[in-house]
Formats: C-alpha cells, sequence, structure tokens
C-alpha cells in the first residue's frame, strides 16, 4: 500500500493549492485558488467537497481574505468578516464549514491581534492547525473502526468518505485504510453515488491506487449485494448529525439504512466530532441543499430526460438515529445524545491519546 494521504489542500502562503475533484479519476489536476470567487466557485462546484474538507477549506479562505486585504492596503477585519458569510452560503448542510469559520473567527476575538499582519497570522496559524488536527482524528478514527472489523471484512459504502474528503485520509476509507495496514484484508464495495459519482470515481481510484480490493455497484444494487453476497458492515460518513443522533449523509445514505435494517447489518456512522451539531434536537432541523436539475437530466453533456421535465435532486438525507449501531469518532465509539459535554470527552480523550 503506498501512502495513503491525498494532497487534498494545501495553503501554499498566497492561495489555496487543490486538486480538481471534478476531473477524478481520469486527471489529476491541481488548481491554485488566489481570489476568494475561485475557492466559492470551488466549493459549489464540488471541486473541493466532503464535510471535513469544507471546513479546512473555509478556514483556508479566511487566512485568504486576509492576505488579499493585506496585499491591497485594504481593512482587514472588514474583508475577513464578509468573506465568512460568503463561504458560510456556499453549501448549507455540512456543518464543519460553519463550524471552523466560527472557530477561526472566535481565535481572532479571543487572540485579539492588531496589526493587519499579526490579523493574517493569527488566520493562517488556526487554519493550518484545523487542517492538522483533521488529520490526527482521521488516524483515530481509523484505529477506532478497525479494531471492531473481522479479518476479511466485506464493507459497504457510500459517497467518497477518504482523503479527498478531508484533510487527506478520510472517515470511513480511514478504516479501511487501518484495516488493510493491520493486515486485516478488507474489501470495499463502493456504491456509485448518483448522481455526481463520487464512490465511483472517488473512493474506487483511492482504493485502487492503494491496492485495497474494491467492487463498485450502482446504489440500487446495494441492498440485492447485501441479501445475495453478505456484507459485514456498512460505513459512511456524515455532513451533520443531530443531538439525537439522526445523521445527514450523502443522498441514498437513508435507502442503505433501510437495507440495513432489513437484513440485520450494522451500521456505523464515522465522522469525526466536527461533523456533530450539538445545537439542533435532531434531523428535522437539518438543512438539506438541493442541487441543479442538469445533475440528473444530463449525462456526460448529453440529455437523459425530457427537457423542461421536474427533477428532485437533495444531495442529502438523514438516516435515522435508530437505524445507526454506533458513530466512530477520534474519541472512540459514542451513543447519543451527542451534548457539548459529551463531544469535548472524545475531543480531550484523543488528545491524551485514548484511541491511539
Ligand atoms: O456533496 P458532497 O460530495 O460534498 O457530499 C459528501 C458526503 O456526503 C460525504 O459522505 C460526507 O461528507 C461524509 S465523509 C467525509
Amino acid at each position: 500500500m503506498m501512502n495513503p494521504m491525498i494532497p487534498t489542500m494545501k495553503w501554499t502562503g498566497n492561495g489555496i493549492r487543490i486538486i480538481d475533484q471534478t476531473r477524478l479519476p481520469s486527471d489529476e489536476i491541481y488548481l491554485d485558488l488566489v481570489t476568494l470567487e475561485e475557492v466559492c466557485e470551488a466549493i459549489g462546484t464540488l471541486r473541493v467537497r466532503g464535510a471535513p474538507a469544507l471546513g479546512i477549506i473555509g478556514a483556508m479562505g479566511l487566512a485568504l481574505a486576509a492576505r488579499i486585504a493585506l496585499n491591497e492596503g485594504a481593512d482587514v477585519m472588514p474583508a475577513v468578516a464578509a468573506a465568512a458569510e460568503r463561504l458560510r452560503a456556499t453549501r448549507p448542510t455540512a456543518v464543519n464549514l460553519g463550524w471552523a469559520l466560527d472557530r477561526v473567527l472566535d481565535r481572532l476575538k479571543s487572540e485579539g491581534p492588531e496589526s493587519p499582519g499579526e490579523i493574517f497570522a493569527c488566520l493562517e496559524k488556526e487554519s493550518l492547525r484545523i487542517h492538522a488536527e483533521d488529520l490526527e482524528m482521521s488516524r483515530a478514527m481509523g484505529r477506532a473502526g478497525a479494531a471492531i472489523l473481522p479479518s476479511g471484512a466485506r464493507i459497504l459504502t457510500h459517497c467518497n468518505t477518504g482523503g479527498l474528503a478531508t484533510g487527506g485520509l478520510g472517515t470511513a476509507l480511514a478504516v479501511a485504510f487501518e484495516a488493510h495496514l493491520q493486515g486485516k484484508n478488507p474489501h470495499v464495495f463502493a456504491d456509485e453515488t448518483r448522481p455526481l459519482l463520487q464512490g465511483a470515481r472517488l473512493n474506487a481510484w483511492e482504493l485502487k491506487r492503494n491496492g485495497i480490493p474494491v467492487t463498485v455497484q450502482v446504489d440500487g444494487a446495494a441492498p440485492w449485494l447485501i441479501k445475495s453476497r453478505g456484507i459485514d458492515i456498512i460505513l459512511y460518513g456524515a455532513d451533520r448529525i443531530a443531538r439525537n443522533g439522526d445523521t445527514a449523509n450523502k443522498i441514498g445514505s437513508y435507502m442503505l439504512s433501510l437495507a440495513a435494517q432489513a437484513h440485520k447489518v450494522p451500521l456505523y456512522v464515522v465522522a469525526p466530532t466536527s461533523s456533530f451539531d450539538s445545537k439542533i434536537p435532531d434531523g428535522e432541523a437539518i438543512p438539506i441543499e438541493d442541487r441543479g436539475e442538469e445533475e440528473v437530466t444530463l449525462w456526460g453533456g448529453r440529455r437523459t430526460a425530457p427537457e423542461g421535465i421536474d427533477v428532485f435532486n437533495p444531495a442529502f438525507d438523514i438516516t435515522p438515529a435508530t437505524h445507526i449501531t454506533g458513530w466512530i469518532t477520534e474519541g472512540g465509539i459514542l451513543q447519543p445524545p451527542f451534548t457539548e459535554k459529551r463531544l469535548a470527552a472524545a475531543r480531550s480523550s484523543m488528545m491524551r491519546g485514548g484511541t491511539r
């Protein structure tokens, strides 16, 4: 296995270098984002995507806004405040984006840097810290998840949950990477993940380059795969987890959870504590992003549904907490209610090496 880490994004000092996820798996192209417009465009078009990755790029976006204001001799604080609002509006479901923006803004408040240069330095440092912590959280989730996998586990997953969706290692795929490293020989069954194919294009690419056996199936084949061939465990990520455990993830996750119920397959959500939203009581309060009809009616630029047809294209759905066996975090496997106190304890347990 090669190093499973992916250069999802990197702060260059003057901008953010990303791998363009819309071009994978056929082209490995890197882009330098040097304006706030470019960052927002990259988020909106899913060049950068995945809940933890959105948090990191949001934080770096604030550092970039400060860098630009500094270069132009403009007021830095108003530029940063305006950038935070623009970034926050790009995608509504993943809580990690707002979480990271708030964390960076809180850091500015508590440190109180005065000169424009100090403000920039504070933002840059905090965004790099968020990135580094995300990697640590991925490693800890990988270890916590691998510990419950049987040898030769047949893992079913949905959407991309690897390094591309995070700071470089992953959520659910971090578990597969760790199990592989431990010699447990996992086999991953990756749902294709309509309409944007994050499973087929991105999960399969990440797993294949690391020598982990992977099979891709269309989303509708997953229940039949479970019934006819057997699956040991379902692992997927999360974009936002409410206090009672209701979990928003890529559209199709709810369908998979129904199949898990019907066939009594354990289903674990793998997510860092930055994906939990203890402020909202349940899934009803999670905003679900609706995306353009062309994602459903066009295939490679060709029409696959009649012109003008009505389309339902939610990017996410909610898995009820009752369908989920456990939540694998950097602080171990948790159960609801996810109060701020419980999440803080999970965070500090990783810091103390509890999941090492
Ligand atoms: O629309 P996307 O591709 O950003 O959706 C991503 C997902 O739904 C992932 O499964 C989720 O972020 C959790 S894994 C990092």
